[in-house]
């Protein structure tokens, strides 16, 4: 690797899909440490749907993006230069490391990771972190499911939906997953224990929610918003729970799609309730050990797809945006060692 560091500037703010235009690639001296500073080499970008959230004028959980600088990411990197003693070179850490090779961090700014040899490196930063946090408490805690409850997940193969399917069906759940292609669906019936998948391209999805859930729905799930979630509120059971954890279907537009089934929750006294990971943090330890022990022993499945070099991130958010991707989408940037 040169030790010039090069970065992805984000210059102007995207309307729709974020494009090459909307960057600037720099070259930039390989950042040196000062006292106190860590510099980390960064391998790992991964790359959430939200990521483009941030790109907008309009703050969202995090402030806006600021012009100029480079783009803002969630990292796993390795520590290459510290005099911090708890952090040596060495260390792989999760940071928000940005579009770049290097960055320098204070030490409250990274967490140390310990991979499990028989656990993918990338997992730490995706599944067993903000992933699989996201689907554990946004389900139990936002949802509050209970044995026999029929769950809906909308992008049920995505990372997060693929997680709440199966953890759904370990919780005695009867789980309906709607994803986008025949391959998606045939993937969550095989490997994620759904009681049945929809094709929501290619299918009538309301005719086959009345099929799939005929006592109604107790609980969902919901990553996309849009017509098909009109089409899931409209079969709520009195007293549901809707644990809202994105709207992705309108990442790339300027305003979110309302929802016309809105009057279902008065109808049926039901709660939808939005949630930031965020505010889950503090079982963060707890929850990842358990889904770190249902990887270990076979009962807990995940994809992850890895585009080589920084130079395809926009190839890698497309992928998310356009339903390419298996799971966690990641950009790797440097190799592991
Ligand atoms: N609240 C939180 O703290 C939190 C934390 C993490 C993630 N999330 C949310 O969880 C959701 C899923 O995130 P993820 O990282 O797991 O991504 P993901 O589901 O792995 O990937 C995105 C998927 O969304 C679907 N999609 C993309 N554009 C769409 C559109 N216009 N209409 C309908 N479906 C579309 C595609 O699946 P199909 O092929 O099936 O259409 C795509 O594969 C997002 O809404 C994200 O913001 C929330």
């Amino acid at each position: 690797m040169s030790e010039t560091n090069t970065q992805w500037n984000l210059i102007s703010r995207p309307e729709g899909e974020a494009r090459r235009e909307h960057f600037e690639v720099v070259q930039r001296p390989k950042p040196v440490p000062g006292p106190g500073e860590i510099l980390v080499r960064n391998i790992y970008l991964f790359v959430p749907p939200s990521m483009r959230l941030w790109m907008n004028e309009k703050e969202s959980y995090f402030p806006p993006q600021p012009l100029g600088q480079p783009m803002m990411g969630i990292t796993l990197g390795i520590v290459e230069k510290s005099t911090v003693a708890d952090l040596p070179a060495g260390t792989y850490v999760n940071g928000m490391g940005g579009w770049q090779q290097w960055y320098l961090a204070s030490a409250d700014q990274l967490q140390a990771v310990h991979p499990h040899p028989r656990v993918p490196l990338a997992a730490y930063r995706t599944v067993l972190e903000a992933q699989g946090l996201t689907a554990y408490c946004g389900l139990t805690e936002i949802g509050q499911p209970k044995p026999g409850d029929t769950l809906v997940v909308t992008s049920a193969a995505g990372s997060v939906g693929s997680l709440v399917c199966q953890i759904g069906r370990k919780l005695g759940l009867r789980v309906v997953g709607i994803a986008g292609g025949a391959e998606k669906c045939r993937w969550l019936l095989d490997y994620c224990g759904v009681a049945g998948a929809i094709d929501y391209r290619a299918e009538d999805v309301g005719a086959r929610l009345d099929a799939l859930c005929p006592q109604g729905i107790d609980v969902v799930f919901e990553n996309v918003g849009g017509p098909v979630m009109d089409l899931i509120l409209d079969r709520i059971n009195t007293g549901a729970r809707i644990a809202l954890s994105g709207l992705i279907a309108s990442y790339n537009a300027a305003t979110v799609q309302s929802t016309r089934s809105l009057m279902q929750l008065v109808n049926k006294s039901a709660r939808m309730e939005g949630f930031l990971v965020l505010n889950f943090l503090h079982r963060g330890p707890e929850v990842i050990a358990k889904l770190q022990d249902w990887i270990l022993d076979g009962s807990l499945q995940y994809q992850m797809e890895i585009l080589d070099g920084l130079d395809r991130v926009l190839e890698a958010m497309s992928r998310v945006f356009h339903g390419q991707n298996h799971g966690v989408q990641l950009v790797r940037i440097s190799p592991e060692q």
